[in-house]
């Protein structure tokens, strides 16, 4: 069987290479000229997936990658695995996947199955696919062609986490659109979870991302009530969650990052419009978790002023720029927000990540465009007033930190277990 997976991100590259391990022949697609040439090459553009897992599928015969959507033709399954960002006015921005619609349309065969991935609001493969889609191949869905919806659970860089073992919500336009997704996907994961439509599957992933969000603010608005108590919030955690039943730890921060926590809740949020609703839970914790950067400029700000300096005009090192531990992907990074609220009170900034040793230019931080991670050694460090740690990377050496470093400011009690002199190390 061939199938076809569009858009070979942190998403669709991992599902391309499971399916062709899993003997299925893949045809990936992307708009983008440079990740196609680089994995037609058998390297990766991705940490966690190494060179060689692309080379062995390549080798192999079951993987080629490419920029010609009418390719399309040749496969019995489409997978749309494309960007769905909020725009400026974070108003949700499926023009990813109606154009990616529109490119495969004239291509489709009739039984070709296509399935959208994307996180989206309730009613995008329904509506919006749909329409394109039939538009544009002069098929009719669940008659000429099958749809569905499944939404992705990636961990990047989790080691447990493998796509395989990850049970796959589906949700199929018709009943028989539901019988070939759940087919397709028991080819390359062990447990698939049908459920009744593609809108309950859409429902199911925000239910999941909004619930993290949710439970993060808590944590974050518990931190500074505790805070202010003088009881650590790490350590209250960490007794809390000996209870066997009726708890699940998360885990405070310096605010959200990557490209689903964020983002994801706001698609039901501007939906819920549509149905005079409103999403008090996701905008109370949208509006906690995206005021953690300015709490942690401000405990910058007491540390400093604690040995009689001010941020304006002071030397500080972020620590940590990808949005979690252990991965390149900096995508709504908090230290982003860090930086800038920072360097808006006079502060002169640079960062370290090994993971990140140059930024690329995006449309949100024009300005940081081109700047690189400092180098990792006493000399460097030292010089800096301050340090933020902002994701705790394993590869970091905190101890060192702690040894370099003339104040540290911990948002992630990666310190915890480090003894220094009293004073130096501020959580935040
Ligand atoms: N990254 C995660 O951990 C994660 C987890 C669960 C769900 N998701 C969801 O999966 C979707 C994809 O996310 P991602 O992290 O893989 O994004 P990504 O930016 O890493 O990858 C998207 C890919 O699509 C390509 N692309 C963009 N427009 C295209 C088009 N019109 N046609 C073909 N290719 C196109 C881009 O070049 C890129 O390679 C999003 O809806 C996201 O919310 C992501």
């Amino acid at each position: 069987m061939k199938i076809a997976i569009v858009g070979l991100g942190y998403v669709g590259l991992p599902l391309s290479l499971q399916f062709a391990r899993s003997g299925l022949t893949v045809l990936g697609l992307d708009i983008d000229p440079v990740k196609v040439d680089m994995l037609s090459k058998g390297t990766s553009y991705i940490k966690h997936i190494p060179p060689e897992a692309v080379e062995e599928m390549l080798q192999g015969g079951r993987f080629t990658a490419s920029t010609d959507f009418s390719r399309v033709r040749e496969v019995e399954a489409v997978i749309l695995c494309v960007p769905t960002p909020l725009n400026k006015n974070r108003e949700p921005d499926i023009s990813y996947v109606t154009r990616t619609g529109e490119e495969i349309a004239p291509h489709l065969r009739k039984g070709t199955l296509v399935v959208l991935e994307s996180t989206t609001y309730p009613g995008t493969t329904e509506g919006e696919l749909l329409e394109v889609l039939e538009a544009g191949s002069g098929l009719k869905a669940g008659e000429d062609f099958h749809l569905a919806f499944s939404p992705e659970r990636e961990d990047p860089a989790n080691p447990e986490s493998k796509v395989a073992s990850i049970p796959k919500v589906v949700g199929g336009y018709t009943p028989a659109c539901l019988e070939r997704a759940v087919k397709l996907y028991s080819f390359a994961i062990k447990t698939v979870v049908p459920v009744s439509s593609c809108r309950v599957a859409e429902a199911a992933k925000l239910l999941e991302n909004i619930f993290r969000g949710v439970n993060i603010a808590l944590v974050n608005e518990l931190k500074l009530v505790y805070g202010a108590m003088g009881i650590d919030i790490w350590e209250v955690i960490e007794a809390a969650k000996t209870k066997p039943f009726g708890f699940m730890a998360f885990y405070p921060g310096p605010g959200l990052g990557g490209h689903c926590i964020p983002i994801d809740p706001f698609y039901l949020t501007w939906k819920a419009r549509e149905f005079q609703r409103s999403t008090r839970f996701i905008e109370l914790a949208g509006e906690i978790n995206t005021s953690m950067p300015l709490h942690v400029v401000d405990r910058v700000g007491d540390a400093l002023n604690s040995v009689r300096k001010s941020i304006n005009g002071s030397r500080v090192l972020v620590l940590g720029l990808a949005y979690k531990p252990n991965v390149d992907d900096e995508r709504e990074s908090p230290s982003y927000h860090i930086m800038e609220l920072l360097s808006q009170r006079g502060a002169e900034v640079a960062y370290h990540d090994p993971y990140v040793p140059v930024i690329r230019p995006t449309r949100e931080h024009p300005h940081w465009a081109g700047a690189h991670s400092v180098a990792w050694d006493r000399e460097t460090i030292a010089e800096f007033d301050a340090v933020v740690v902002a994701t705790a990377h394993d590869c970091i050496n905190f101890h060192e930190l702690a040894d370099w470093a003339q104040c540290i400011v911990d948002t992630r009690n990666a310190l915890a277990a480090v003894h220094t002199e009293p004073g130096k190390i501020w959580k935040a």
